[in-house]
């Protein structure tokens, strides 16, 4: 989704501009533009289409624009085409031809988000006078944001409440008044923005790999609050305008996790960095050789007393709720339903007493989870939230939190995130089962060594990797990849599936392998790939037998499996294997050579790794 930064400070902003878009890159985008002033001239504004090397190229790598404080933005379109004209920064006058400066416009701004009522707003503008250059619902906030300005003759910070009462939607707002040289307001609902300082200077961005590199002090603004930005100070304020204390945060992040380390995407670096963000995440909900969820605030009576849950997430983060749903019912004998949180958001599913409802996040800011979360709240039940980024809004806003600590994700396609969602899902599901008697001590023992174990287990299947190079250069040319399983297999073959068509735009499916035959099996022509993933001993024969009605029809056939099913080698094509472990656990290990396989036939089709077309890390948008 869009990107925003800003800089304020003694340095020229543009080239820290240009870096810090660099970082959110990976958020997905299809414009990108800038609004650099200096001292009190009014901002020059530069924007460009495509790539953000063609914004550089344009403005001479952040030279050709003198000043030292800036807003930057990187657009995904969703009001109006990506043109140079509808990315951002948007002016309050009229910005008469693409790359013109600012000129008399008395406030500049750059947005993240929807504003749903924007076409009632544009119409209240124009009866007013304003004149309209673009299709942005941005330009209208910009707008209205000056017209309050003018009509009340107030500050920045009124004007920006004003207008953030009259707004519908979400939003996360920089803004730059010509009276105002050397300060941005920034403002903030349901979209994500921080605020970091050092000593002359401050950072505005929509997430924390953007300014690691220059400080770790690090405001996270809350929603409906508006924050005042000059070199080294933020102060905020709330909806009404009174000040308002907003504690700073020191971030732990390493800023080389958001570096790429020599490998040659991020992709491939966080594919490796799985042992340690397992590890991590694992050894955070241990302690002396327990699972202890205090820090989560997860009570045992809590536990005792559930009747259900409800697991809501959007794309990786609800297959992570679709593998533990198996876990959890078979480990705690609790009744799970997982839900696409754009789904659950608009049905009215009753929530029984004693639900649980767990949203799962990496970023913590996907519309349409946090939405759910809300939802949720609403109706009374009782929130946990599993998330990577500390501070976000699903974690502010869930009534328990378990992190996940995975570090920066950097790639859109998700990796590590993933598979410290599974790791903690499955502590939690263990947990639980302790505490409501589903397992014995020695079972307690046996499933944390086990898990214990997985970083070491990853490492293994990492070392298999050049055999899945080797496989994914044979099927470069695929035009329908099938990824069949049952139970968690299943749950794995759905991850191995998004990999695969995310990245390598090959199309593909993932099919519980009992339902393929209910249609599905019509499309398996000659040589079609078909992967099943065949881990969990009651159900190996049932998908082979699947497996095999494809090769009847002429698929070609890989299978994932653990050390010692030999037999496998008989029917399928081309085998990996995956070290044995507790099988509530193969996932963790199985999703490794899916992952790689999507990576690889990528890198041979020669296409953007860390930034698929169309896509964006964080969504948020509905
Ligand atoms: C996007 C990303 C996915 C991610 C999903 C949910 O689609 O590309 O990798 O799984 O959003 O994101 P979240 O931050 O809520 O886990």
């Amino acid at each position: 989704m869009c990107g925003i930064v800003g800089y304020t400070g003694r340095d020229q902003a543009a080239p820290i501009l240009l870096d810090g878009l660099s970082r959110l890159e990976y958020r997905g985008y299809d414009s990108a533009g800038l609004a650099v002033r200096d001292g009190s001239a009014p901002a020059e504004v530069v924007k460009a289409t495509g790539k953000l090397f063609h914004l550089a190229d344009k403005t001479d790598q952040g030279r050709a624009l003198r000043g030292q404080c800036g807003i930057g933005h990187t657009r995904w379109a969703t009001h109006g085409d990506p043109t140079v004209i509808n990315a951002h920064p948007h002016v309050s006058g009229n910005l008469a031809a693409p790359g013109s400066g600012a000129g008399d416009s008395d406030v500049v701004g750059v947005h993240n988000g929807i504003i749903e009522n924007f076409t009632e707003l544009k119409e209240k503008l124009l009866r007013h006078g304003y004149v309209f250059y673009s299709d942005t619902d941005t330009e209208v906030v910009v707008k209205l944001v000056d017209y309050y300005y003018k009509k009340y003759r107030i500050g920045p910070v009124d004007a920006i409440t004003r207008t953030m009462v009259r707004v519908r939607g979400s939003y996360a707002l920089a803004l730059m008044f010509r009276d105002f040289p050397g300060e941005i307001f920034a403002a903030r609902k349901d979209s994500p923005l921080i605020i970091g300082t050092a000593e002359d200077a401050s950072y505005l961005a929509s997430d924390v790999p953007a300014i690691l590199k220059y400080t770790r002090s690090v405001y996270y603004i809350d929603n409906l609050q508006v924050a005042r930005v000059s070199p080294g100070q933020a102060v905020f304020f709330d909806l009404n305008g009174d000040e308002t204390a907003v504690p700073l945060t020191e971030v732990t992040w390493d800023a080389a996790a958001a570096e790429k380390d020599g490998f040659e995407h991020f992709m491939l670096k966080e594919i490796h960095e799985q042992p340690a963000a397992v590890r991590d995440t694992l050894n955070s909900l241990v302690k002396d050789g327990r699972i202890d969820l205090g820090a989560a605030g997860l009570a045992e009576d809590t536990i005792r007393s559930l009747t259900g849950i409800v697991i809501a997430a959007c794309g990786s983060a609800w297959h992570v709720g679709m593998a533990a749903q198996y876990v959890i019912e078979d480990l705690a004998g609790i009744p799970v339903r997982v839900e696409l949180a754009s789904e659950f958001r608009y049905r009215s599913m009753p929530m029984a007493a004693g639900t649980l409802v767990i949203v799962i996040s990496q970023s913590g800011e996907t519309a349409d989870s946090l939405a759910a979360l809300r939802v949720a709240k609403e109706r009374g039940a009782l929130t946990l939230a599993v998330v990577n980024v500390v501070g976000s809004t699903i974690a502010r806003e869930a009534d328990l939190v378990l992190y996940t600590l995975a570090g920066p994700e950097i790639a859109v396609a998700t990796t590590k995130a993933y598979s410290a969602q599974l790791i903690a899902m499955d502590a939690l599901a263990v947990e639980m089962a302790r505490v409501r008697g589903g397992i014995t001590g020695e079972q307690y023992d046996h499933l944390l060594a086990e898990m214990a174990a997985l970083p070491d287990k990853i490492r293994r299947v990492l070392e298999d990797k050049e055999r899945l190079q080797w496989f994914s250069s044979k099927i470069v040319n695929a035009h329908d990849i099938f990824f069949i399983g049952r139970g968690l297999d299943y749950a794995v073959s759905l991850e191995g599936s998004l990999k695969m068509k995310e990245i390598s735009y090959i199309h593909s499916e993932a099919y519980a392998a009992g339902e393929l035959k209910h249609g599905t099996i019509s499309l398996i022509e000659q040589g079609t790939l078909v992967i099943g993933v065949l881990t969990q001993g009651k159900l190996f024969e049932k998908t082979v037998s699947n497996m095999m009605e494809c090769k009847s029809r002429g698929a070609n056939l890989m299978g994932i499996t653990v050390n010692g099913n030999f037999a496998v080698e008989d029917s399928v094509n081309f085998t990996v294997y995956v070290p044995r472990t507790d099988e509530h656990f193969v996932p963790s290990l199985a999703v490794v050579p899916l992952q790689l396989l999507g990576y690889y036939t990528s890198v041979s089709r020669g296409l953007d790794v860390d930034k698929p077309r169309n896509l964006a890390k964080s969504v948020t948008v509905e």
